[in-house]
């Protein structure tokens, strides 16, 4: 996937009300994540000019919480439950046709930046296996046939 350079001026603006503030790593990181809808690599050394940290250090903590990506996410996210449960109802079948028809593999983003495909352990709606979820929405007793009218609500 392509990483397009970000706009400088919006990340200084989040940095300037930072700047030099102890104790707000996880805040600037949240705010940078929510301007880009990422935490950009190109923004790791001003976080941490900003912050009198080292790089490394704030690089730890992205890559420390889940809730921190390094790359463009997409606008929706599909989660498809690979749990034992979902596992034997067909999981992989499904899961496997999500690829093929997004043409991304599980962690991955669709160029067009409107998918992101992961593979979880348990939504917790075992009694729906095989379940996706996609944003907020669970879709379940999937079969591989269904995936593309899915993912047409999304378009
Ligand atoms: S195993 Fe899939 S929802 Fe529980």
């Amino acid at each position: 996937m392509q990483v397009t350079a970000i706009d400088q001026s919006k990340l200084e603006q989040i940095l300037a009300k930072y700047e030099g503030q102890e104790g707000v790593l996880i805040s600037v990181l949240q705010e940078v994540q929510g301007e880009f809808g990422y935490v950009p690599r190109e923004a790791i050394k001003n976080i941490a000019d900003a912050l009198k940290l080292f790089p490394s250090q704030v690089y730890g903590v992205v890559t420390f919480y889940a809730q921190f990506y390094m790359t463009p996410r997409g606008r929706n996210t599909i989660k498809v439950c690979e749990g034992t449960a979902c596992h034997v109802l067909g999981a992989t079948a499904v899961l496997s046709e999500l690829k093929t028809k997004l043409g991304v593999a599980a962690g991955e983003t669709t160029d067009d930046l409107k998918f992101n495909l992961e593979s979880v352990r348990c939504l917790g709606t075992c009694f729906l296996a095989p379940v996706v979820m996609i944003n907020q929405d669970y879709y379940g007793k999937l079969q591989p046939r269904d995936v593309e009218d899915i993912l047409k609500h999304y378009d």
